[in-house]
């Protein structure tokens, strides 16, 4: 779908996110052509910069992050950015920012936060005041959205006041990842898998985001939030929606998120006696990541001597639904872990009995292994008989690598996000009801740990996270993915 001529404004336009995502995502689609003659992108900053001195710092800063820029197109895309000099607390100023939009109220207009949520309901506030928002207009909203029920219920309220919720885009760059939307495709687009999908045949569903780098220049943020807030409130649990979710009537973004909405609200509440069971917290000690030392949580630059901040953490859910009643979810994520990757794993229940001289013990359940990162693709485990005279039957794979199989040119998750608030096409981002709903579910975690004065458990950077963590899933019966992969 063509897009319609935009102002896009990105508040914070001098800051990490604008530089290094969301400016080179812009010029991706400028170059793939989909953005029209009559668009244009207004960085508004607090800095006293020129216009000049604004696209100098947008070269050395922000032309890194783009993998091969080409020239003519460059230049040409500088031709769209404009600096604008702005204190967003103070209305007075915004003034700066009137005169540099277009009046003309059939344009697109997209105002970008992605500024520290504090600011949130003051900048559109003061969009209201200058007159700044017309029907035609949206507002992005970054994460964190909010660190608790009551926080995210007022950044609703605040931005609700001023953006009708068809105009609200809260982002979770997770659902912009292709193998997100393949997920969809992978359910609802063939038959075979839907009779499966439910707790009939499914023993267990797995699902981790680990990541190798520590928190970077980040701790001011990071230790106030921890990876709960950062990482399982949100992306893991959208990545779990979207596996449970029942089919949604279409596409559209009501009847997705409705679909996604149900699964939060049907996610069984913990109590203090079933947090202490289902749930490990870890924070990481020094250790080694690609044979690099790395130090301690508590070591990093600026991180408090103490922190109790958690930068893993694992946990088993349930869904309690005719669907989904008694099927595990585990999910983990972490900093500083043995490998960088994010996968489903969704693992099926075993055979009920062996026609062959092979116990049932030594079939291998089969599982669907959906991999969002590093690579893109699936795998389908299954046994099948090994070559030769006898009948001996072994795991066996069946690979879906999506850059393999389709060449086309892929997409960064911010590119096609923010085409999709261009086109105003709301389904990948989450609606007001499902922020509270998440925040809802994970409330009580953060409750526990806020009473309880007892430290995170320690694991050594680059492993797995501690030990805890495979007790969580071996209570029953089970392995993470990566213990119990046979070794090469
Ligand atoms: C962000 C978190 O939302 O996601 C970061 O704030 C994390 O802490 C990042 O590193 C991970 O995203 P990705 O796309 O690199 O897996």
């Amino acid at each position: 779908m063509a897009l319609n001529d935009f102002d896009l404004v990105l508040f914070g336009g001098s800051g990490d996110l604008a530089m290094r995502k969301l400016l080179p995502a812009m010029y991706s689609r400028d170059v793939a052509g989909d953005l029209p003659d009559g668009s244009r992108i207004i960085c508004v900053g607090r800095h006293q910069w020129s216009q000049e001195e604004f696209l100098q710092e947008v070269e050395t800063t922000s032309k890194s992050h783009i993998k091969a820029p080409a020239e003519p197109q460059w230049a040409q895309f500088l031709e769209r950015v404009v600096y604008v000099t702005l204190d967003a607390t103070n209305v007075a100023s915004y003034g700066a920012l009137a005169d540099v939009l277009r009046k003309d109220d059939s344009l697109t207009r997209v105002y970008y936060l992605a500024t520290p949520p504090h600011l949130f309901a003051q900048i559109c506030d003061n969009l209201a005041e200058a007159k700044l928002v017309t029907p035609n207009s949206r507002v992005v909203l970054e994460k964190p959205l909010g660190r608790d029920l009551a926080s995210a219920k007022r950044i609703n309220a605040e931005v609700g006041k001023v953006f009708a919720e068809t105009q609200i885009y809260r982002i979770d760059h997770y659902l912009g990842k292709e193998t997100v939307q393949n997920l969809l495709a992978l359910r609802f687009g063939n038959i075979l898998f839907e009779p499966l999908w439910r707790r009939e045949w499914i023993s267990d569903v797995q699902i981790t985001i680990a990541e190798k780098i520590g928190v970077g220049n980040r701790m001011g943020y990071y230790d106030t939030s921890g990876a709960l807030r950062d990482m399982l409130q949100n992306h893991l649990l959208q990545l779990l929606c979207i596996v449970a979710m029942e089919p949604p009537t279409s596409i559209s973004s009501d009847a997705v998120r409705d679909a996604k909405l149900q699964v939060l609200r049907s996610l069984k509440r913990f109590t203090p006696t079933t947090l202490a069971q289902n749930i490990v917290r870890g924070q990481y000690r020094a250790g080694h990541v690609e044979g690099q030392a790395v130090p301690s949580y508590r070591d990093e630059p600026d991180a408090p001597e103490k922190s109790s901040t958690e930068t893993f953490v694992a946990l088993k859910a349930e869904i309690d639904t005719w669907r989904w009643a008694g099927v595990p979810f585990y999910l983990r994520t972490g900093k500083r872990m043995a490998d960088r990757l994010a996968e489903i794993v969704v693992r099926f229940k075993p055979i009920p009995h062996s026609i062959f001289n092979q116990p049932t013990s030594s079939f291998q359940p089969n599982s669907l292994v959906i991999r969002l990162q590093p690579d893109e693709g699936l795998s389908l485990n299954l046994m099948a008989k090994t070559p030769g005279d006898s009948m001996r039957l072994k795991q066996a794979e069946l690979e879906l690598d999506f850059r393999e199989q389709f060449k086309t040119p892929r997409m960064d998750a911010y590119e096609r996000l923010l085409l999709d608030v261009l086109r105003g096409q709301l389904t990948l981002f989450m609606r007001g009801d499902e922020l509270e709903a998440a925040w809802e579910w994970v409330e009580p975690i953060l409750d526990y740990w806020e009473q309880d004065d007892s430290n995170p458990t320690p694991y050594t950077a680059g492993t797995w996270g501690p030990a805890a963590a495979s007790a969580l899933i071996g209570r029953d019966g089970l392995q993470w993915r990566e213990e119990a992969l046979p070794e090469d």
